[in-house]
């Protein structure tokens, strides 16, 4: 029986990871910020020797991009620092962990998807901090996936297609930016995907992202679309809505060495957001 901790388990990701370990009878550990903050080593310390986990999942992270402008400490310690105490952690006990990282990391000058052997030059701290996290987890631990991952949507309120159903629902008119290019993904192809990859053993950098690219407009127009929505979608520029960080421009990831490795592709955004919508309408 492997032994296996989800950290961040009241997240997005964490939710999906924990759903379908569980649907497939497979053991494992989820822990809530509130069961494990990952940020304190004594916690960390006690985990490791207690549980001795042959895998940690993580999807902890401090999400907030604009926030992380004023709380940079806590961002740094969540998304950066904490990484090494998992790593060193991690490399003493022989765990393997598959941590996720950002399309933040670049600054969106490419005009064509970015590639792992680009260089990362985030321009907002939570990208610095992400990237300082992929760092200090891969120098630390040999048995690491890092897998930038962009635009992610699943089981939660905090995402854009759930916040835009809530603007949909308030409003007759609305704005979305149609100057920030990059891919949505949904959280159970993430799932699916981490879990043919960590077959693989070959640990290292990756990018996952639903396949094309799209604006914030044009996704929104997509899922306005789908669900018939009688109102007037207009597009607008991100200078619209001054934010306290800013935004990569195009930030669409490459699915490379992924597909490479893997021999298939993520599904296309469409596809995911569909079959999320679909989800959606169950409930
Ligand atoms: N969401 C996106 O659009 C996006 C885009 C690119 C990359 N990513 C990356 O993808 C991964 C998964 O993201 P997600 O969308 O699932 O994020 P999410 O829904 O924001 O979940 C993150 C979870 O981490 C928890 N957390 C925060 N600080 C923690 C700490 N100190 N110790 C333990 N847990 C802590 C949060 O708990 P609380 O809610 O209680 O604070 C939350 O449950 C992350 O690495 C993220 O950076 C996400």
């Amino acid at each position: 029986m492997k032994k296996i901790v989800i950290a961040g388990a009241g997240g997005q990701l964490g939710k999906a990871f924990t759903k379908k370990l569980q649907s497939l009878g497979i053991e494992c550990l989820p822990l809530t910020r509130k069961e494990l903050d990952i940020t304190d080593l004594h916690l960390l310390k006690e985990l490791f020797l207690n549980f001795r986990p042959q895998y940690l999942i993580n999807c902890a992270a401090y999400n907030e991009v604009d926030k992380a402008e004023e709380e940079k400490e806590k961002a740094l310690l969540v998304n950066g620092i904490a990484l090494r105490y998992i790593g060193n952690l991690a490399a003493q006990y022989q765990t393997t962990v598959i941590h996720y990282s950002t399309d933040y990391v670049f600054n969106g000058e490419k005009e064509e998807p970015y590639l792992i052997s680009d260089q990362p030059k985030p321009i907002n701290h939570y990208g610095r901090t992400k990237l300082l996290g992929e760092k200090e987890i891969l120098t630390h631990n040999p048995k690491t996936y890092v897998i930038r991952v962009s635009w992610v949507f699943g089981d939660g309120e905090q995402n854009f297609i759930y916040k835009l159903l809530n603007w949909a629902s308030k409003n007759e008119k609305l704005k979305i930016v149609a100057d920030q290019v990059s891919s949505p993904t949904y959280t159970e192809e993430i799932v699916k995907i981490t879990l043919d990859l960590i077959k693989t053993e070959q640990y290292g950098l990756y990018q996952l992202s639903g396949e094309g690219q799209a604006s914030r407009y044009d996704w929104a127009k997509f899922i306005l679309d789908y669900l018939n929505w009688q109102g007037e979608l207009i597009p607008a520029a991100s200078h619209d809505f001054p934010t306290k960080a800013k935004r990569p421009r195009y930030s669409k990831l490459s699915n490379l060495p992924l597909k490479n490795l893997l021999g298939y592709l993520p599904e296309t955004w469409q596809e995911s957001t569909e079959k999320y919508l679909k989800e959606l309408k169950k409930i």
